[in-house]
Formats: structure tokens, sequence, C-alpha cells
């Protein structure tokens, strides 16, 4: 890789390009395999497929030192330089149905586990019926389409201020009373948008504004997103384009992972939304 390229713009120049050939090799890689990674999940070829794949392209960069994923149990060293932390396929449980998935990454400067606050960029791409793209770096997040590998923006990425849909996972018996109560008052006033990928539904709200989040659970307190793979990197995308995040109390960038697979109750969008969740829990 050469060494006179930023390593951040590289990171995002690897992942646009290997959108397409992820794209390609989903429909070959839906069988669902008897390992699971380590937080629990049942994985598919398709997930280790485009973690092995992202994990090679991404430790070739010069300038970057760790790399991390959801599909991985252990950091690995791949030199010196900023970490990055990876969901390869987010919503990989949307293959079988063919409903959208994503791809995640968060570039912290400080080695993992460590907080949101050490990340200097976060984005993700959305394959959809087309496949697009949204890095935050820096200020103003940018949109992009991603076509033949290449990033074609389409401009600043800016959270509307009038909310349109909300979208949250669990079971509803599974919530708890103070959250079910909240949005009770919230279906009243928004559309409901859930699709299982964290990233179609986050796009959504980023493009017609509202709420999306993943509450705590009778059967998981800490809900099921991933702090340093999921939450805290759309936490980035979502404040830096004009909402908030929280896990209740606190912006999802202020919680100081102890572990690396730890997860998060985790809520963005509109800080309205976010500000009266906070309130209620
Ligand atoms: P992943 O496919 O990377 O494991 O992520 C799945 C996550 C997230 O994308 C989504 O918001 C959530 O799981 C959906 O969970 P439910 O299936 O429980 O709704
Ligand atoms: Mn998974
Ligand atoms: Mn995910
Ligand atoms: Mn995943």
């Amino acid at each position: 890789m050469a060494t006179d390229t930023d390593p951040i713009e590289a990171v995002f120049e690897v992942v646009a390009s290997v959108a397409p050939e992820i794209r390609a090799g989903l429909p070959g890689r839906r069988t669902t395999l008897d390992s699971e990674n380590v937080t629990g999940d049942t994985q598919l070829a398709a997930d280790v497929w485009a973690d092995e794949l992202l994990s090679d392209r991404l430790s070739e960069i010069e300038g970057i030192g760790e790399y991390a994923s959801e599909e991985r149990e252990t950091v690995a060293d791949v030199g010196d330089g900023y970490a990055v932390a990876l969901d390869p396929l987010d919503g990989s449980s949307n293959l079988r149905s063919n409903n959208p998935m994503g791809t995640v990454v968060g570039i912290y400067d400080g080695s993992l586990p460590t907080s949101g606050q050490d990340l200097v960029a976060a984005g993700f791409v959305l394959y959809g019926p087309i496949t697009t793209m949204v890095i935050a770096r820096e200020g103003q997040p940018e949109g992009y389409v991603i076509e033949d590998g290449t990033r074609q923006s389409t401009g600043p990425v800016t959270l509307p201020t009038d909310p349109t849909v909300y979208g949250f996972g669990g079971r509803v018996p599974e919530w708890s009373d103070a959250f079910g109560a909240y949005v009770s008052e919230v279906q009243d006033e928004l559309k409901l948008r859930y699709g299982g990928a964290m990233i179609a539904d986050v796009s959504q709200v980023l493009t017609y504004g509202g709420i999306f989040g993943y509450p705590a659970l009778a059967s998981r307190p800490n809900g099921k997103l991933r702090l340093l793979f999921e939450s805290a990197p759309i936490a980035y995308v979502v404040e830096q384009a004009g909402g908030a995040s929280t896990d209740g109390e606190q912006s999802l960038l202020d919680i100081e992972a102890t572990a690396l697979h730890q997860r998060t109750p985790t809520f963005v969008g509109n800080e309205s939304y976010i500000a009266r969740l906070e309130e209620a829990l």
C-alpha cells in the first residue's frame, strides 16, 4: 500500500472498493456455519468471508496498527497506527430474506478496547437496491453512491429537523415498562420502520429523521448491539450529522469499553427524541 496516502482515507477507499466484491459474493454464501462468534451470533459463510476479505485488505494499509471485528475474538496486531473495528456484515440474518445489510467501520486513535471518544472517523456501506456509503470524519458526514467500487459524492448528510420514522429492536414483552411507555408515545407521532439491520434502519433515520434503537431486554440487560463495532461508530456518524445518541444515560461515545465485544443499549436519532428517552428511562 502506498505510504503517502492518509491511512483513514485509505480505509474508506478499501471499504468502498470491496463493496461490489462483497455484493457479488453474497449469493453463494447464505449457508449457516455451525460456528458462533464470540458474542454468540450464528455465523453465515458470508460473515466469515467478508471479515477475511476486509481484514486482508485493511491490514495492508500503512498506518493501520490493529484490526478487530465482530467475527474475531481478539484484536489482530497489524503494525503501527490507528485501530480499525469492523462489523463486516451488519444484519447478516437478512441475507436469507434478501433484505438490506451493511458494513460498519470505526477508526480509533487508541488501542482497543477504548471509548468512542477515540474515534477519528466512522462510516458504513449499505447494500440496498443500490450501494451507498456514509463517511464521518472531523465534522460533516458525507454521502456517496458506490459504482464499480468508486465513490460518487451525493453531498452532506444532515439529520432532518422534522422526525418521521422510528424503529426499536427486541420483543415487546422484553422491554422495560418505562421504555414501553416511551414507545407508546413515539408510535403516536412517528411511522414504524424496522428492518432488522441496524445500518438500514439508521440510514432511514439519517434520511427521514427520527430514532432507531435496540434497548436493554429482560434476557439481554445490555441490549444486543456491540459498542465498538456498531453502536459507537454509528453514534459518531449520527452526532456529526446533527443528531444525538444515548445508552439511556449518556452519549454512546462516552462509554469506556472494558471488553472488546461489550454490548450496550443503543439509541440514535433526533435530539428531541433522545432527550425524551433519557427522561423516560
Ligand atoms: P449482525 O448481523 O452484525 O450480527 O447485526 C445484527 C444486529 C443489527 O444489525 C440489528 O439492528 C439487530 O441485530 C437486529 O436484531 P433482531 O434480529 O433481534 O431484531
Ligand atoms: Mn452477527
Ligand atoms: Mn451488526
Ligand atoms: Mn455482523
